[in-house]
């Protein structure tokens, strides 16, 4: 969240309508992104709500969105194979990576599959390259940050009270143990990368989240290691796209805000 700026929240019946502004959102920072820096710098999220997003942006954006000028990186991976079911690579590949004309050196795939994590996260932190300096939007990393959340409140693989959570330096770590399935090693990047950004999407959906996003937004403004999502910021913008089921717990006034 901008220093100081609440985070913006859109509330919309379902997961498909939600998905559909996500991608319409997306798209319009795709070309912005472009037509200002020549590139568009975006990291995807894991997990099972994105795949809707990410073929609905494979087919309906195929012609029309700027593949060619797409820098893809990954919030968080799984440490497992690139093509084992339960990694977040394969999911983006299969839903929407190996559909559009991306180039592959433009896909920067964190790789959970060496046998020291620490080698594989300190290697992705090189290709990142240094954190720009705090609230230095033109030197922001990237300029969209898709997250998700989980029923605890994580995001990425920061996951509660978490010593992770108060790192400062470095932009990517190995987690050895993830607080929900699966538990296996994780690849996660830093609060500090995901706030060397020009703009965080938060996309949540569904009942079981519920209480944490009502969790979430009561520990706004300064957030809480509890709810780690809370605890995100961006040199820019932070937008939450949100299903009503996932904002069933909000208070009313911040309810009342049902976009379509
Ligand atoms: C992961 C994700 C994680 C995800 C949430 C929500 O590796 O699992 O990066 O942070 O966004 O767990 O996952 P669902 O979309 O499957 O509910």
């Amino acid at each position: 969240m901008e220093h100081g700026v609440a985070p913006t929240l859109q509330i919309y019946r379902d997961l498909g309508a939600a998905t559909s502004a996500v991608a319409r959102h997306v798209y319009a920072r795709a070309v912005v992104s472009v037509r200002a820096r020549g590139r568009f710098s975006w990291v995807l999220v894991g997990g099972h709500t994105p795949e809707k997003l990410y073929r609905l942006l494979s087919v309906r954006y195929l012609h029309r969105f700027p593949w060619d000028r797409t820098e893809v990186y990954f919030g968080d991976e799984r440490c497992v194979p690139a093509r084992d079911p339960e990694s977040n690579f394969a999911m983006a590949w299969e839903s929407l990576l190996a559909r559009v004309p991306i180039p592959a050196r433009r896909i920067h795939r964190l790789r959970g599959e060496l046998r020291s994590p620490a080698r594989a996260a300190s290697d992705y932190a090189r290709r990142l390259g240094p954190l720009a300096a705090h609230r230095d939007l033109d030197r922001a990393l990237f300029d969209l940050v898709l997250l998700g959340i989980g029923p605890d409140g994580h995001t990425a693989s920061l996951f509660p009270n978490s010593p992770v959570l108060r790192e400062v330096r470095r932009s990517v770590v190995a987690v050895r143990r993830s607080g929900q399935p699966p538990f296996v090693p994780r690849l996660t990047l830093t609060l500090p990368a995901l706030a060397s950004s020009r703009e965080v999407v938060f996309l949540v959906s569904g009942p079981e989240k519920a209480a944490a996003v009502a969790a979430i937004f009561r520990a706004l403004p300064s957030g809480s290691p509890a709810w780690p999502a809370s605890l995100v910021r961006s040199v820019g913008r932070t937008v939450w796209f949100v299903d009503a089921a996932a904002a069933s717990e909000l208070p009313d006034a911040l309810r009342a805000r049902v976009a379509s």
